[in-house]
């Protein structure tokens, strides 16, 4: 039975059912459309719409629906109802008769959605903070258990300086916590509640609507109804927060992927996040970081599509809204599913500490230290910048690394160069240099560590 059956005459195409029926996605919705409902029966009891035994009667049955609802034993595929909001109330309906019709007075299904909408984005944003505080933990862990390992860090792909393994990690940390701000912060906006303002003008009936909010776990109610049936600011910034989140974790997994390859051979993978090939049976594939990379396509299309669907439509409620259920939906659970594979991933890796340092020694990392130390003997950079070029050039010419050149050699290009130059050339030495706070150097990395391991639960 329809919602809106009584001024038409005839039914619905079956296209334009197609095209219109929103409960073969909205049916993700069902837990926070009852609770809404709840909250609803009691403020129109409260406005004195309802007895208090027909509210009684209607908590009971929702009371009952909710525990299916979160069952996940909701018989939607036989259902012929357009939406959420009407599978709620036609099954009600069948079960109370009169008494279930009464629950919509009052309310549209236009402050219903998009309160139902704020409460599942709401519920999301929670677990999504737990997803990324164990991402955050794998991170940890494996740079507390590889804590000195060094590896070379680039620019533009290039071998540019040393760096500690946790450096590396921690940096990722560093966005994850951003991630999660951005996740707190957006919860504090999306958390008011639309109940209240009716289809899009605000309802005659006295609901307190400050109550309704309460019951509802939101902050306080939105304040102009026209703009609490029609806003989906809240969708859109979950979607660039998954779509920022998804970049850095495409970013770790491009890092991870090289790592991993057979060129860098820095770490290698566990057989439980890697697959074969069909043909080569040599091949041990990084399909899960290649899929966090990949998945970032979809995510980023449904902020982009979102945006798109949004940017022509006059106040207030119109059909186009009813797209931003899908993509919402699939970017969280695409989310969600990376930042867990990513753990897993993670707490997988090896590391070949050996080949990391003797890529971190190669490549003419220690340049800018030889340059430094011709600085600290009174030589402007830019002079001393040019030696150590030169020095680079001819190291290459003769296939040595700059510590291989002897005093005699190294002298041509400068005589401040004396025998201690050999000590700063040094993996570790340079890299513990870097002591500064936000640097590469024990210290830094240490107390950076030491304060993400003290955060973790
Ligand atoms: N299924 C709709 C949506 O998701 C619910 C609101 C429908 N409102 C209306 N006036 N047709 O947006």
């Amino acid at each position: 039975m329809s919602l809106w059956g009584g001024r038409f005459q005839d039914g619905s195409s079956a296209m334009f059912r197609r095209v219109n029926d929103s409960l073969p996605f909205d049916r993700a919705l069902a837990s926070q459309d009852i609770r809404g409902s709840i909250a609803w029966s009691k403020a129109i009891y409260k406005a004195g719409v309802l007895t208090q035994d027909e509210q009684q009667q209607l908590e009971q049955a929702l009371r009952a629906l909710l525990v299916k609802a979160e069952a996940g034993t909701l018989d939607f595929d036989a259902s012929s109802e357009e939406d959420i909001h009407s599978f709620v109330e036609a099954t009600l309906i069948e079960q109370l008769g009169d008494i279930a019709r009464k629950l919509h007075t009052g309310r549209s299904r236009n402050d219903q959605v998009a309160t139902d909408f704020r409460l599942w984005t709401r519920e999301h944003v929670d677990l999504l903070i737990a997803d990324l505080e164990n991402v955050k933990a794998s991170l940890v862990g494996t740079a507390s258990h590889n804590k000195i390992v060094i590896l070379p860090g680039y620019t533009h792909l290039q071998r540019a300086q040393p760096v500690r393994y946790p450096h590396w990690c921690l940096a990722y940390v560093e966005m994850f916590k951003r991630d999660i701000s951005r996740l707190r912060d957006l919860r504090v906006r999306l958390n008011q509640s639309p109940l209240g303002c009716g289809a899009l003008a605000g309802t005659t009936y006295p609901i307190d609507r400050y109550e309704i909010a309460n019951e509802l776990g939101f902050d306080s109610p939105c304040l102009n109804s026209l703009d609490a049936v029609s806003d989906r600011d809240f969708v859109l910034e979950l979607l660039f927060a998954a779509s920022t989140s998804m970049m850095h974790m495409s970013r770790m997994a491009e890092d991870l992927i090289f790592f991993n390859s057979g060129e860098a051979g820095f770490i290698t993978l566990g057989d439980e996040v890697t697959s074969g090939s069909s043909l080569m049976p040599q091949k041990k594939n990084p399909d899960a970081l290649e899929l966090m990379r990949g998945k970032c396509g979809r995510v980023f299309g449904s902020l982009q599509g979102m945006l798109v669907t949004m940017k022509g439509l006059p106040l207030a409620y119109n059909k186009d809204m009813q797209e931003d259920k899908e993509g919402l939906l699939d970017a969280v659970t695409q989310w969600h599913i990376c930042l867990c594979i990513a753990c897993e991933v993670i707490d997988s890796i090896k590391l070949d500490s050996e080949r990391c340092a003797k890529a971190a020694r190669e490549g003419y990392a220690n340049a800018t230290e030889l340059a430094d130390y011709l600085v600290a003997k009174g030589i402007p950079f830019r002079t001393a910048h040019d030696i150590s070029g030169q020095v680079v050039l001819a190291a290459l010419e003769k296939k040595k690394a700059i510590e291989e050149l002897s005093i005699a050699e190294l002298q041509q290009f400068s005589d401040l160069i004396e025998n201690d130059v050999y000590e700063i050339l040094q993996l570790e030495y340079l890299v513990n240099k870097r002591s500064i706070l936000g640097g590469t150097g024990i210290d830094p990395v240490s107390k950076a560590l030491d304060a993400e391991l003290a955060q973790i639960k």
